[in-house]
């Protein structure tokens, strides 16, 4: 079975959000997958998403209220096929830690984005509330299309 692991950094505010929004894709299609999210850093761990991630999720529908923060293990690697970093700084991070026998594929979360391949999903924390609207709009994008990527298989 496929199973993802989205990575961001504090684990608040982009990784909740792509977690939510393949989630919420798989189940529409019926995929069995696993996803999760973690983050690079450990300020935050057993901490819910930021308000702003919680309150652009519940305008979609979904409740992400009960996440809790975790940082990323190094069996991360071996528990996922797929580990997606949210920018580069964090695919860095992610790369450095891989321990010898990884298993996951690692890539940038707007790789799956077609037109958007290299890019990296603007860190929301430090900026204005309409941040997490374009946060939410780059992980349904890219959830929409790694489910149906994980959908052909
Ligand atoms: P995230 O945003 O990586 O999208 O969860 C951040 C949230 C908190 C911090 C950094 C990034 N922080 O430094 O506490």
């Amino acid at each position: 079975m496929s199973s993802v692991l989205f990575v961001c950094l504090g684990n608040i505010c982009r990784s909740p959000l792509a977690e939510a929004a393949l989630r919420a894709e798989a189940e529409r299609l019926r995929l069995d997958l696993v996803v999760e999210f973690a983050g690079t850093g450990n300020w935050h761990i057993g901490e819910p998403p930021d308000p702003r991630a919680r309150a652009v999720a519940a305008r979609h529908g979904i409740d992400i209220s009960g996440y809790q923060a975790r940082q990323v293990t190094r069996a991360d690697f071996t528990r996922f096929t797929h580990i997606v970093a949210l920018d580069h700084d964090n695919l860095s991070n992610l790369r450095r830690m891989a321990p010898p026998s990884a298993v996951a594929e690692l890539s940038l979360l707007l790789d799956h984005v077609p037109g958007r391949e290299g890019q990296a999903v603007a860190d929301p924390w430090f900026g204005e509330a309409a941040g997490f609207d374009v946060t939410w709009a780059e992980v349904t994008a890219a959830a929409s299309t790694l489910a149906a990527r994980f959908r052909a298989r």
